[in-house]
């Protein structure tokens, strides 16, 4: 992938499709309770993560944003993404969800806003399309008035984007999807990619809980290369043009998962681990969910 020839740490920026860019790795803080947030987003700034994601639901907001602030790093050099959180879609919730959010986190603008999840026809029938719609138009004209320097979208899948595409004056810059060994989820990204949506990885190392670190194929290659096989995994995302999310508490770990540039998996490699399965993760169907 031609991209790859320029993404040697994990502040090297990918191309948006809006003229901004983004650092290809992000450092992610869900399940980040707020009375470890601040300590752990000052950690992860401090051993060199730059793109920061949080979510209005993960409740850690405040500290996240106190995090940045206690960082000292200028807020020009981070970036920072959140969340709408599902009850507020429509427009005007969505502008109001938007202010509150950065509020929190105490700043004056974002670099990446994005639509947690798609409303679906399970929960809202025919009005699903119309509700996507509408709450894209609130984050568009956030983001004509400055406030975003990118919007995006979370969990759409393509059906979700083809239905928003139909009202949309902006196109989404970015998709953030559920990938990792084991739901590799290869369809959907060919299609976000081929429509020039940059994927971001959620529960790159297959979130909590999952196999994906003991799985035998990827201690092996992990052994190969003196890895671990959390960095094998991230290594794989990052091949493929994914951006990758992980979090992590513990320094040890922030330093490991940042540690990815200075080997390649070969194509068998990259083969063998898409092929994976079983392994763990939330594996949720956006179409199925009834939050
Ligand atoms: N858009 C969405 O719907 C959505 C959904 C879920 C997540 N996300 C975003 O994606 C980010 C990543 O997803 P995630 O947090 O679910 O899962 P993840 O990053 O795949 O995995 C996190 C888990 O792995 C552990 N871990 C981290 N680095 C490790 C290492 N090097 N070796 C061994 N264990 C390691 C962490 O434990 P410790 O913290 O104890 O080290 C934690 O239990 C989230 O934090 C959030 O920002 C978005």
């Amino acid at each position: 992938m031609k991209m790859m020839i320029e993404l040697n740490n994990i502040n090297s920026r990918m191309n948006l499709n809006n003229g901004t860019t983004i650092p290809c790795v992000g450092y992610g803080t869900f399940r980040t309770p707020a009375d470890v947030a601040e300590k752990a987003v000052e950690d992860a700034i401090k051993v060199g993560y730059r793109h920061i994601d949080t979510a209005a639901v993960y409740g850690n907001e405040e500290a996240v944003g106190k995090g940045i602030k206690d960082s000292g790093i200028d807020r020009k050099d981070l970036f920072v993404t959140s969340k709408l959180w599902n009850d507020n879609r429509g427009y005007d919730s969505t502008k109001k969800a938007f202010q509150e959010t950065l509020d929190r986190l105490q700043m004056n603008y974002l670099d990446l806003y994005l639509i947690h999840w798609p409303a679906n026809q399970k929960q809202f029938g025919t009005q699903a399309a119309e509700i996507n719609a509408e709450t894209w138009r609130a984050m568009e004209d956030l983001y004509k008035e400055g406030k975003i320097k990118a919007i995006g979208l979370s969990n759409f899948m393509p059906h979700h984007i083809v239905d928003l595409m139909r009202t949309a004056k902006v196109a989404p810059a970015v998709d953030q999807i559920e990938v990792h060994p084991g739901w590799p989820h290869t369809e959907q990204v060919k299609y976000l990619q081929a429509h020039n949506i940059v994927v971001e990885a959620w529960a790159p190392l297959g979130g909590q809980g999952a196999h994906v670190m003991t799985n035998k194929t990827m201690l092996a290659i992990a052994d190969k290369y003196h890895k671990t096989a959390a960095q094998v995994s991230l290594r794989w995302l990052i091949q493929q043009g994914i951006i990758p999310l992980p979090k992590s508490v513990h320094e040890e770990r922030m330093i490991q998962n940042k540690d990815i540039f200075d080997f390649a998996l070969t194509d068998d490699e990259m083969r063998k681990i898409s092929m994976l399965t079983n392994l763990g993760g939330q594996c949720a169907d956006p179409d199925e969910v009834e939050f």
